[in-house]
């Protein structure tokens, strides 16, 4: 190496930048030449793993004109050499890039990918372009990493404004660089039902369009703009979920009650308490008209649609919603008072806590665990609800003492709906303040407030996109 006006000229880049910061991470002179003649070699591999080498091997496809090779054998040169490595954390990696050969261990498929994606940010941002490049150079390093936490998730709202299978997938791969675990895909809400259900196919007839939107923050005016039909088939929810897999990421499908429901009771007014006419949202906030408990016919319709989500989510998670529920026409409604006298309940709350109670029973009778909004706590929580945690972390913190797991979801730090810098430079948003340094700086462990034993129940972090004020990619 000679040293010329104090850099260094056969060193162009000594410094690794990668996001989430690694465990460990040891700089060594010189770097490995990736070249179209690199293959990816694994060593010891696992079922699962042909997803990352093709996500490898595919990466520098643009930049080489051809993809690299995939070969089995032992350790070599100019080779990406793999090992799965089941005695090491699930998702625990080691990668060290050295002159003749890249080697990545991981404790699984997964954690080999989450290598991969630390190789991918070390290479120059051409290669995400597409750029022509004859090799590609990649630091000698030496990386220990494993994430803290399992459940490292990020919520897209698809309902207020959508958003196509292709950009879903772009959201979903911003998730796989960063080593994301969840994705969380809110699909009903009161300005949009996005999921077709074969069972009630009006949902998406109907519930799936808006008359128009409101302009800004309901003021009042509108765009004149019919808005949909806009929906995913069953079978392009497949693709999403088989493109989520490839990248190791599980999916949440959230299906919202008892509240934020005015796309389905557009679509069956029967099923609200007044009867309705019921209109698909034109703007945004939270409304007063809900489902109506006091009518069997609404559970009926409940497990209909969580049936067909549970069939084609493999995922053992389903979200119920249960956040900002207007409890106040089950106050007047007759059907509503009934139930509550006949089931000597005191007041609305132990109402909806009824309503989570039996969604529970029924995902817990089609093998599937419930996770809502931190609401589900009033009036009681189902005995074994996950608790996603967005109010603050109080929610969180009760949930944890009562021995419920927990994902951590604060607004003032896990909003990504809020501005993220000085709102005079920035498009139109919700509100809040959310820079990156704000949300990269929460510790979703609250370590004054739970026990050790209590903290183990906190499963994860995730930050939400709601779509408001996001009306396209853009
Ligand atoms: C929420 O932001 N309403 C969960
Ligand atoms: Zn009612």
């Amino acid at each position: 190496c000679i040293i010329l006006l104090g850099g260094c000229a056969s060193e162009p880049n000594q410094e690794v930048n990668i996001i989430p910061q690694p465990q460990q991470v040891t700089v060594a002179d010189g770097g490995f030449y990736l070249s179209p003649k690199t293959v990816i070699n694994v060593v010891k591999g696992a079922d699962d793993l042909q997803p990352a080498c093709t996500f490898m091997s595919t990466l520098v496809e643009k930049s080489f004109g051809k993809a690299l090779a995939v070969e089995n054998g032992e350790t070599k040169k100019n080779a990406i050499n793999i090992f799965v490595d089941p005695s090491m954390k699930a998702d625990a990696y080691d990668l060290t890039v050295e002159k003749n050969a890249v080697n990545i261990k991981g404790g699984s498929s997964k954690a080999v990918f989450y290598a991969m994606q630390s190789l991918r940010q070390m290479m120059p941002v051409g290669v995400e372009k597409g750029e022509k490049m004859d090799r590609i150079r990649i630091q000698n390093v030496k990386i220990l990493d494993e994430p803290r936490l399992g459940y490292r998730g990020t919520m897209l709202d698809v309902c207020r404004h959508f958003f196509t299978v292709d950009e879903v997938k772009t959201f979903i791969d911003m998730l796989a660089l960063h080593k994301l675990s969840v994705f969380h895909w809110h699909l009903t809400d009161d300005q949009g039902w996005r999921i077709e259900i074969k069972k009630y196919p009006e949902l998406t007839q109907i519930g799936s369009q808006r008359k128009q939107t409101v302009i800004g923050k309901n003021t009042g005016k509108y765009d004149g703009t019919p808005y949909g039909p806009y929906f995913f088939t069953q079978e392009e929810i497949k693709e999403v979920i088989q493109y989520a897999a490839d990248r190791y990421i599980t999916i949440i499908p959230e299906i919202e009650l008892p509240g934020h429901a005015l796309a389905a009771l557009a679509t069956y007014p029967e099923l609200g308490c007044t009867g309705g006419p019921y209109e698909v949202c034109q703007m945004w906030g939270v409304f007063p008209e809900v489902f109506c408990p006091g009518n069997e016919k609404t559970f009926e319709f409940w497990e209909g649609v969580l049936d067909e989500v549970a069939e084609l989510f493999p995922g053992e998670i389903i979200h119920i919603g249960g956040d900002e529920a207007g409890k106040g026409a089950w106050k007047t409604c007759p059907k509503c008072q009934g139930l509550m006298r006949r089931n000597g309940m005191k007041d609305v709350d132990e109402l909806q806590s009824y309503m989570i109670h039996r969604a529970e029973e029924f995902l817990i009778s089609k093998g599937r665990k419930l996770i809502g909004w931190d609401e589900i706590l009033e009036g009681g929580l189902a005995p074994e609800a996950t608790v996603m945690s967005w109010r603050g972390e109080e929610g969180g913190i009760k949930s944890a003492r009562m021995g419920h797991d927990v994902v951590m979801t604060p607004g003032g730090y896990m909003y990504f709906d809020f501005y993220q810098a000085d709102p005079k430079t920035q498009p139109y948003a919700i509100g809040g303040y959310t820079p990156i340094k704000r949300a990269y700086s929460y510790n979703p462990v609250p370590v004054d407030s739970l026990t050790a034993e209590e903290s183990k129940h906190i499963l994860g972090v995730q930050a939400n996109t709601w779509t408001e004020y996001i009306k396209d990619e853009q």
